[in-house]
């Protein structure tokens, strides 16, 4: 940009991600399926078609955060959080974050999933399969908490 000096500025660039959504949820059956419904409603807005691959998987992707967070990270007193991220160049990033940071997800053997008497360990595979990259983030300082993060580029 050209100022009245001759002088060349730049434009700030914000920082943050183009879209962002956030909600502290309860650590409950119906917080799990509040954060797959939000999800829902959020890529709508954000113009993700619902029936696309992108929005499928994302929403798969944290209904399974969703239920781990509940199931394994929940800490008496204290809600997960769900945030969506939609970045500028359009990379759809899920973070589920739990108060539970003394215990880490451990996703099973591939063999798990072929395995048809197995009851469990099933979510965190899914999600691996589904996203084109996970990992998980700690936060040991007080008040502490984990974040399972998963990121995926949109296909539709
Ligand atoms: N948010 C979490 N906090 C603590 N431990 C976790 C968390 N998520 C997963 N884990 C650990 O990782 C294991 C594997 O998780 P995964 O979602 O793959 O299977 P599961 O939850 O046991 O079963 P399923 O998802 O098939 O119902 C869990 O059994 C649990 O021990
Ligand atoms: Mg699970």
């Amino acid at each position: 940009m050209q100022t009245d000096t001759g002088a060349t500025a730049k434009v700030a660039q914000p920082a943050t991600p183009a879209s962002l959504f956030t909600q502290l949820l309860s650590t409950t059956r119906r917080g799990a399926r509040m954060a797959r419904l939000l999800t829902e409603q959020q890529l709508a807005d954000w113009g993700l078609p619902l029936e696309g691959d992108t929005a499928q998987n994302a929403v798969l992707i944290v209904a399974e955060l969703a239920a781990n967070a509940v199931r394994h990270g929940r800490v008496p007193g204290r809600d997960f959080r769900l945030t969506l991220s939609l970045g500028p160049d359009d990379v759809l990033r899920i973070e589920v974050t739990d108060a539970r940071a003394e215990r880490l997800p451990e996703p099973a053997s591939p063999e798990i999933s072929r395995d048809p008497s197995a009851e469990s360990g099933r979510g965190l595979l899914i999600v691996a399969a589904l996203a084109d990259s996970w990992g998980v983030d700690l936060s040991p300082e007080p008040p502490s908490h984990k974040t399972v993060w998963a990121e995926l580029t949109p296909r539709h």
